[in-house]
């Protein structure tokens, strides 16, 4: 839609910046704004364009882009090495914490809408229901904590600022599937023998970056369309809940490996530097209420490992069938660092 165009609500095209665009969301972000007919992209910032970190340049990067300033700016990027945080606190709590709260402050200045993206570590991830927005947060992590103080940052300084927090994220880019196929793949080649030995006692949610990008835009549109945007927290993440090892199971089920054999093994079987929940499904009753419901995360695994998300290399010359022979990763690389 041209700048000047305005949609069949009256109120015109509605712009978007996305900070973080070269991650596995800020990536789908970009896309999903440019396939859109009433969307327009008014910037997609990576690291390159600015250090988010550099709180000094916020004011005149924001003044110094061409075209109008968007209505709603979507923060894609976080410092997400989970267990590097442990040993990078002071880096952790300034690009999770600081960085967004300073731009939460730009933007509110220029009146544009900020949505901040959290995580499901922000809870003590003990529970045995689904964690709701208002549930009493409980950080057992650097990562978790700087991600916590990054959501006060942020709706301390704009209330009308919407934090979303999500789980498992996979899209493009590195992450727990793509660790899980590699392992696969080195087993199918004879590199590695044994079985993938997976955690079997961590239940959550995988949610794919293009659903959850989706998600994220239509509850734009509909702030947009009502010129009342959705402030606070939200939960999003696919449907339905699974364990690690039911996750790899069907990563290896639907890439071809569905002869290769999964090992389940508890959490105490490997260490990590942070300490990964237990228990971490989000509860996504606000969205609903809202009227974003997202589809389940096995109906995404299928269309994430037949779209050029996925590394292709590593699906099984046996994927379209769903017969195949592989194998496990180690506790290590399965979690790799995408289990934020
Ligand atoms: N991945 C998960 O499992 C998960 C789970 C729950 C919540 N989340 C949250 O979801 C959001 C998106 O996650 P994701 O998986 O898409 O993350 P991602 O793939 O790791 O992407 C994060 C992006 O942020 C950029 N970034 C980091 N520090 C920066 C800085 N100082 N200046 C500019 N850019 C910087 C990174 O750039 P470089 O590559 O150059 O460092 C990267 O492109 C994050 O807020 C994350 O905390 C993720």
């Amino acid at each position: 839609m041209s700048e000047n165009a305005t949609d069949k609500t009256g109120r015109g095209a509605l712009r978007l910046g996305i900070l973080g665009a070269a991650g596995q969301l800020g990536r789908c972000l970009v896309r999903g704004i440019e396939e859109a007919s009433d969307l327009e992209l008014a910037f997609a910032a990576t690291r390159d364009e600015i250090d988010l970190g550099d709180f000094e340049r916020i004011g005149e990067w924001l003044d110094s882009q061409v075209g109008a300033l968007p209505e709603v700016v979507i923060n894609a990027a976080a410092y997400t090495k989970v267990d590097a945080c442990e040993s990078e606190k002071e880096l952790a709590y300034r690009m999770n914490a600081m960085a967004p709260g300073e731009w939460a402050r730009h933007l509110m200045e220029r009146n544009i809408h900020f949505i901040h993206v959290s995580t499901d570590y922000v809870f003590p991830g003990d529970g045995s229901r689904p964690y709701r927005e208002d549930d009493e947060t409980e950080p057992k992590t650097v990562y978790g904590s700087s991600k916590r103080a990054g959501e006060i940052a942020v709706l301390g300084t704009d209330p009308n600022a919407l934090v979303v927090r999500t789980s498992w994220v996979f899209g493009p880019g590195r992450n727990f599937v793509v660790a899980i196929l590699d392992q696969a793949a080195k087993r199918r080649s004879g590199e590695l023998e044994g079985p993938l030995r997976v955690v079997d006692d961590q239940s959550g949610t995988p949610t794919y970056a293009a659903d959850l990008a989706l998600a994220l835009l239509e509850l734009s549109r509909l702030g947009h369309a009502s010129g009342d945007h959705a402030r606070g927290l939200l939960h999003l993440r696919n449907a339905g809940e699974t364990t690690w090892f039911g996750f790899a199971r069907a990563i290896l089920d639907d890439a071809g490996y569905g002869d290769l054999e999964i090992e389940p093994v508890a959490t105490s079987a490997f260490k990590t530097a942070a300490a990964r929940p237990a228990y971490s499904v989000l509860s996504c009753e606000r969205a609903e209420r809202l009227g974003i419901t997202m589809r389940s995360w096995r109906e995404s695994l299928v269309d994430y490992l037949a779209s050029s998300d996925a590394p292709r290399e590593l699906l099984s010359s046996n994927h379209a069938n769903g017969v195949g022979s592989g194998d496990a990763p180690s506790l290590e690389s399965q979690r790799s660092e995408s289990a934020r």
